[in-house]
């Protein structure tokens, strides 16, 4: 008995095996849900489809969340092809390279339009068509990445620590919105994790280093454990659960002076 039989969930934002969306993807599937996964570009569409050719009836679209269009498309496609979702998986962020280097107070409208809409506005873009369809099958529970630098002020995270905030801002009042539809909406802070996105962030890999050192824990998290969290938010262990940021991070937001 998986903790997910039966239900169905999409996941938006798998690029390659390094990317979170990945063994999220991976730990629903373990726990008995049949899976949409969402790409952006061709660039990656062969890769994420040999990814998804391992998890037996996974379904594959491609989506750029900056277009309206191409959502309705895929909601659209889900509808036809999967009959609808129980829940959602938002992994998705992007900022300009330039944006995530120097000083905030540098950051250009267009780099601070772009990474806000792609980073934050995505959710709620995604849930507005995501929520009738759950509502429709009883309810439904839905699942964002977030990061410290969205709460405090992280070197070089700048433009997307904004974005981030913005996001679990959106989280609270999609929450306080569809709770009378039974569908939950939760966000997961991870610590840092080394994939393709966080290695655009300048001093990454310092970063990991620092916290590893620094948190209760004394060490870093892995993607598993992101993934468990996931599990446990979509699950119906987690059903008086909704408008929560979880900290995945191996407890270094508590930390005051490090
Ligand atoms: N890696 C970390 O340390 C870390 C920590 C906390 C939170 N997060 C968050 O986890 C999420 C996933 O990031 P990741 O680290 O797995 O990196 P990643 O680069 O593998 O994933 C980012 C995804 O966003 C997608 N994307 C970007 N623009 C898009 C668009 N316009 N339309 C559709 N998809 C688009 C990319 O294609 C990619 O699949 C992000 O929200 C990130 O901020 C990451």
């Amino acid at each position: 008995m998986g903790l997910l039989d039966g239900k169905t969930v999409l996941v938006l934002g798998v690029a390659n095996k390094f990317s979170i969306g990945w063994p999220v993807a991976q730990a629903l599937h373990r726990e008995g849900a049949r899976l949409v996964l969402s790409y952006q570009g061709d660039r990656v569409e062969r890769g994420v489809r040999q990814l998804a050719a391992t998890l037996p009836e996974t379904l594959v679209y491609s989506c750029d969340v900056g277009d309206d269009g191409q959502i309705d498309a895929l909601f659209a496609a889900i509808a036809k092809d999967a009959g609808g979702i129980d829940a959602v998986v938002h992994s998705i962020a992007y900022a300009p390279t330039e944006a995530l280097d120097g000083r905030y107070v540098d950051t250009e409208r267009e780099a601070f339009r772009v990474t806000l809409e792609v980073s934050a506005y995505s959710f709620t873009a995604v849930l507005k068509r995501a929520a009738p369809v759950m509502a429709a099958r009883g309810g439904g529970a839905a699942v964002t990445l977030t990061y410290l630098g969205g709460e405090r002020v992280v070197p070089h995270y700048n433009v997307m620590g904004v974005a981030k905030a913005a996001l679990e801002m959106s989280v609270r009042y999609l929450a306080a919105d569809l709770g009378e539809d039974n569908i939950r909406v939760n966000a997961i802070s991870a610590g840092p994790i080394s994939t393709a996105s966080a290695r655009a962030i300048k001093g990454f890999l310092e970063m990991v280093h620092h916290v590893g050192g620094s948190a209760p824990l004394r060490r870093g998290i892995t993607q598993a454990e992101v993934a468990d969290t996931a599990v446990y938010l979509l699950s119906d262990l987690a059903r008086a659960v909704t408008g929560e940021t979880l900290h995945v991070d191996a407890g270094y937001h508590v930390m005051g002076v490090v």
